[in-house]
């Protein structure tokens, strides 16, 4: 039996467009690309999680001499989220914003490790997690939950 998958997402062509919320959770993660350790790539990505009570953490991509031994942006911010704020596993929205080499803001989508640790967080506050990621030019793309970017997530 064939079946077919549709994937639906948003685009805008401005930060501004967004909801306020939204707007300045992908303001937090800009300034977030500031903090990345990224002697290697060169390449700073920043999280912004917002949390049940309106918390915002923030995370970016941490680099390593030994290079698996980094971490991605996303997972830094909802590890981090998980760890201090063990009572407040709910999570609203993410949105994630790249630096290039040159300083220039870019697009930034998470990794296939990152959709796997944001389904299963997802999967136990039982709601979507919307997902916000700039695109270049300053455009940003919305998926309204982890299952339209990692469908048929691995879990037992
Ligand atoms: N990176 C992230 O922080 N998030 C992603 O989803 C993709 C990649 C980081 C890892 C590494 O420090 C740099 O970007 C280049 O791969």
């Amino acid at each position: 039996m064939d079946k077919t998958l549709t994937i639906s997402y948003r685009e805008y062509d401005r930060i501004d467009e967004l909801a306020a919320g939204d707007r300045d959770l992908m303001e937090r993660a800009i300034g977030a690309t500031a903090a990345a350790y990224a002697p290697y790539s060169r390449f700073g990505v920043g999280a912004a999680l917002r949390l049940k009570d309106g918390t915002v953490v923030c995370g970016s991509n941490q680099e390593n001499a030994a290079y698996p031994s980094g971490l991605c942006a996303e997972r830094t911010a909802i590890f981090a989220a998980s760890a201090q704020r063990p009572e407040m596993r709910d999570y609203e929205a993410l949105a994630i914003a790249g630096r290039d080499s040159g300083g220039t803001l870019c697009e930034a989508s998470p990794c296939g490790a990152c959709r796997q640790v944001l389904a299963e967080y997802e999967d136990l506050q039982g709601h979507p997690m919307r997902v916000i990621c700039l695109l270049p030019g300053g455009r940003v793309r919305v998926f309204e939950g982890v299952k339209s970017l990692l469908p048929f997530a691995f879990g037992f």
